[in-house]
Formats: C-alpha cells, sequence, structure tokens
C-alpha cells in the first residue's frame, strides 16, 4: 500500500478502475515528486545553513596571521579602532587601547576603545571605555590622545592614563581616569603636567620587575622617562631626561639592555623612528639610530609601544605603530612587526605577514 503521509500529486483519472501497473507508476511518481520537494526543502535548508557559516565565518574568520598596513578586522568583522594605542595584559588576556576613531561620533566627546584577544591576532571589540565629554574645560576640538592603561595588581585597579589637552596643544597634560576592570567605564579623576612638566605624547613602560614608568614628550627639554607612584595614581619620580625632541615613546628591556624608540615631531606625517640603548633606565643612552631604512620612513609608521612577548621558547618583541590616515583617521592602519633585536641592535624588517605563538614566544612568517 502507498504511504499514506504521500500527497497524491498525480490523481488517476478513474481510481477506482486502477491496474496495477498503474497502481505502481502511479505509486512511484507520486514518491518521486514528494522526495524531490522534501529533497529540495532540504536542500534549501542545508544551503542556507552554508551562507550562514560563510557569512559568519566570513566576519569571524580565525585569524592565523598579523597582516601589517592591511584592514585588521576584529571579531565582528569591523576595522579595529585602537590607534595610539597600549596594551595591557591580565591573566592570559591582552586589552588592546586605543583611540576610538570610527566614524559617526559625537564630535564633543573623545572615545576609547578597548578589545581583548588570547593570541594577539583576533580581537574582539569590549567596548569604548571612555566615552568622554570635556573633562575641565579645554574647549571645543579638546584633544584625548594615546591613552594607555597600568593595571595595578595592589589596588586592582586599572588606571589609565592619556594625552589631555586642548585644541592648540598649549595645555599639554597628561588625564587620569579609573576603572575596576579591564573592560569597565574609565572614570575620569584628573589632570596634570607631571612633575610639572609639558606632556604631549605618552607611552607606557612596564619592566620585567612589574615597575611601571610614564614616557612623554616634554617640549622645550626632550624625552622623559618617570616611575609611577605605588598607586600608579602619579607620576612620582623622574628617571632620565634624554635631551632629544622625540615622541610616540616606547621602551623594552631585553636581555639585560633597554631599547627606547621615538619619533621625530612631524605631527601625522610620518618619519624615520629611532632608538638608543642603555644598561640603566637612567643612562647614558647611546646615540639614536634609524630602526629601518629612513627613507621609508618607519614604512609610513609610527611608533606606539615596544611589546614583549615571552613565552615557553623564547621572547619576542613587536613594534607598533599607526599609519596615519588624518583625513579619514577611521581606516587609519597599524604597523606590527616582530623586531630583529640583541646586542644593542634593533631593527624593523620589512612588512610582512607574521604569526605569534603566544605560548612559545615565537613568530613565524
Ligand atoms: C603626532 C602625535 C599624534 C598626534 C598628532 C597630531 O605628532 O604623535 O599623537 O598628536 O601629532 O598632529
Amino acid at each position: 500500500m502507498p504511504d499514506s503521509s504521500i500527497v497524491h500529486y498525480v490523481t488517476p483519472e478513474h481510481q477506482n478502475s486502477i491496474s496495477l501497473s498503474d497502481f505502481v507508476i502511479y505509486y512511484n511518481l507520486n514518491k518521486y515528486i514528494v522526495d524531490n520537494k522534501m529533497l529540495l526543502k532540504i536542500n534549501k535548508k542545508l544551503l542556507f545553513a552554508i551562507f550562514m557559516i560563510v557569512i559568519t565565518k566570513g566576519f569571524a574568520q580565525i585569524r592565523t596571521e598579523i597582516r601589517p598596513t592591511e584592514i585588521w578586522p576584529d571579531e565582528q568583522g569591523a576595522h579595529i579602532q585602537a590607534h595610539g594605542g597600549g596594551i595591557t595584559k591580565v591573566n592570559d588576556t591582552y586589552y588592546w587601547y586605543g583611540e576610538e576613531r570610527r566614524q559617526g561620533l559625537d564630535s564633543g566627546k573623545r572615545y576609547v576603545s578597548c578589545y581583548a584577544s588570547k593570541d594577539l591576532m583576533n580581537w574582539k571589540f569590549c567596548k569604548d571605555v571612555v566615552q568622554m565629554a570635556d573633562p575641565n574645560g579645554q574647549g571645543k576640538g579638546w584633544i584625548l590622545e594615546r591613552p594607555k592603561v597600568f593595571y595595578n595588581s595592589k589596588t586592582g585597579k586599572f588606571v589609565m592614563y592619556f594625552h589631555l589637552d586642548n585644541k592648540s596643544y598649549k595645555t599639554a597634560s597628561v588625564g587620569i581616569a579609573v576603572a575596576d576592570k579591564p573592560d569597565g567605564d574609565f572614570t575620569f579623576v584628573k589632570s596634570f603636567r607631571p612633575l610639572g612638566h609639558e606632556s604631549r605624547d605618552i607611552g607606557q613602560f612596564i619592566d620585567d620587575d612589574g615597575t611601571a614608568y610614564l614616557i612623554f614628550e616634554d617640549r622645550p627639554y626632550g624625552f622623559r622617562i618617570a616611575r609611577l607612584s605605588d598607586d600608579y595614581m602619579n607620576v612620582e619620580k623622574e628617571i632620565c631626561l634624554i635631551p632629544q625632541h622625540m615622541e610616540g615613546g616606547a621602551i623594552v628591556h631585553y636581555q639585560g639592555l633597554y631599547y627606547a624608540v621615538g619619533s621625530a615631531l612631524t605631527g601625522w606625517a610620518p618619519n624615520a623612528n629611532k632608538y638608543a640603548t642603555a644598561k640603566s633606565l637612567a643612562g647614558p643612552w647611546s646615540e639614536f639610530k634609524d630602526i629601518a631604512p629612513p627613507e621609508t620612513n618607519t614604512y609610513g609608521s609610527q611608533s606606539t609601544l615596544l611589546l614583549k612577548v615571552t613565552g615557553t621558547k623564547g621572547s619576542s618583541v613587536l613594534f607598533l605603530g599607526d599609519i596615519w590616515k588624518p583625513k579619514s583617521q577611521w581606516d587609519s592602519r597599524y604597523l606590527w612587526m616582530p623586531v630583529e633585536i640583541g646586542d644593542g641592535k634593533l631593527w624593523v624588517p620589512e612588512p610582512k605577514p607574521f604569526s605569534i605563538d603566544v605560548k612559545t614566544g615565537l613568530t613565524s612568517e
């Protein structure tokens, strides 16, 4: 007997007088049609599922490498907005904070984004942890740039330093905002000139012993390195003034030597960034030398951080730079590259895609 669930699409004219062979044909024909309809239905579902997988995978692609200079999509597929940024590691998670410069923001406010990653290649957008209106009368066009977050394990607080200025960069101060968690809302606390000095571009450095330092550009004098207070809420002690006019300051401690990198003062336009070395943060510091072929202007980028990644097999140092696009800041790119470093030499090789294994501390092309 035919399956009662079969819908009879083909009806014999004289159902009562149907022969056995007619019936078999009729039954098979119906079954064929129904099977195909079902197949079509199943296929449609399957196609839809594959389509969805492709769509979501396309956006949430697992990245196995960092591709300097290119659009860098976060896990939702949007270009990462963390310019002039810094990295803070808490347990096994890296947090990347930076200037949020996506289109459509409230022009009276300044925003700092926070992204999280366990491998430095795939970043999840947490949120804009700062969405601040002019905190203390800097006026229209006020500046919040180069946010850097220090995690204080004694107080459990996340302390953000940023360059706070007015439109014409005359305030030259740092601002501090604090949160209880890495992706928490940061609340503005205060602003000041560190140790009474002018401060524009800032950088962060945490030594191997955990001591936290602020690097800041003091226009009349040069590049200053100063230690933060125990609770990180103040800039407490000057460690060194390098009488070199440099910004975008970054420092790494590698195999017993400190390497300081900085950029010349050419605004958004790239220049040939340079480095010097010293056995102690207090100096004496060597002469400054190029970190890349000078004619490339650091491959079009400007330093923001030197990130040391130490794993089971060694340490890699990444140069983190910004490729600024002043007229379309949201499209500004990143130049992250492992540097060749050791014995007093530091060199950023020509940018190319690389991957990093945060467990071993090694990078590979
Ligand atoms: C650069 C600085 C940037 C931004 C820019 C404005 O020198 O590194 O953070 O301040 O100038 O022109």
